[in-house]
């Protein structure tokens, strides 16, 4: 089966617990170039008012939260849900018991609850490893109270391309990598969601990365689905291109195309 919907990996392997997608996220966090916080920036997006009741699925480590965790309204209950149980386990140690916030296992495709139960909700980064994506679509709908409003965040197809071409180069890069954005992406989104939903909007964010340490990036590639082992002598070889290439240029350039996604 295709690792990038195959549950029972994702969630005994890629998605286990946090560290995977913390070494993406860290790469992100410290060498992007854009002066602006991603995650504050899509918190701005949600709208977000005291009393409301919110839902984070495939909420993976719950860096949204994490992030403005201080901006948040004293009011609010955010349940919180991931198809791995050790990803929730993360989000919930990142969180710190925060009495706003609670945690469970489930899948996007069943949710466990009643129609119109949330004025916001969250499906950032994970409808491309749903098995029936148009299912999980009308899932999510299904639960949001009439007036309420999705954010759906994705990459397009053309996201850290450096990278894939990079990782091609030493025969690091699988084809189901480039799948992501086919599944679900910033370019077929509006007609993925158009099934469920009467509005849909594709906000982009510009940034890009410039990397100056190699062991962060060797750790990003080795986090990603299905990379566990590098082939014999491609880790020296791609720290070698990659220390001359910081050496030469002061840092490696990964353009980044990535965003929000709203539906109402
Ligand atoms: C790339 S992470 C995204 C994490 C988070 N939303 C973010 O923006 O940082 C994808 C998450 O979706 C979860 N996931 C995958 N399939 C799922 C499903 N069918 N239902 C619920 N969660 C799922 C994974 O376990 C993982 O934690």
């Amino acid at each position: 089966m295709d690792p990038i919907s195959d549950q029972e990996y994702l969630k005994k392997e890629q998605y286990r617990q946090g560290d995977h997608l913390d070494a993406r996220i860290q790469l992100h966090r410290r060498f992007s170039v854009n002066p602006s916080n991603y995650f504050e920036w899509m918190y701005d997006l949600l709208d977000l008012r005291a009393g409301m009741p919110v839902m984070e699925v495939g909420c993976g480590t719950g860096e949204i939260w994490h992030t403005n965790q201080r901006r948040l309204p004293a009011e609010l209950q955010v349940t919180m849900l991931d198809l791995s149980t050790g990803m929730a386990g993360s989000a919930r140690a990142v969180l710190n018991s925060d009495a706003r916030f609670d945690f469970a296992a489930a899948d996007v495709q069943r949710l466990p609850f009643s129609t119109g139960q949330f004025e916001r909700v969250l499906a950032n980064y994970m409808l491309y490893h749903v098995p029936d994506i148009s299912l999980a679509v009308r899932e999510l709908r299904r639960v949001l109270a009439p007036g309420g409003r999705l954010c759906a965040a994705t990459n397009s197809a053309g996201h850290m391309q450096e990278l894939g071409d990079l990782m091609n180069r030493f025969g690091l890069m699988r084809s189901e990598l480039h799948d992501f954005a086919a599944r679900y992406g910033l370019e077929n989104a509006p007609a993925i969601l158009g099934e469920s939903f009467e509005h849909v909007e594709v906000i982009p964010f510009i940034d890009s990365l410039f990397v100056t340490e190699t062991r962060a990036l060797l750790d990003y590639i080795r986090s990603m689905v299905g990379i566990w082992d590098f082939p014999p002598g491609a880790q020296e070889e791609i720290t070698a291109w990659v220390n001359a290439e910081i050496q030469t240029n002061g840092g490696f350039t990964i353009h980044k195309a990535s965003g929000a996604v709203l539906a109402w």
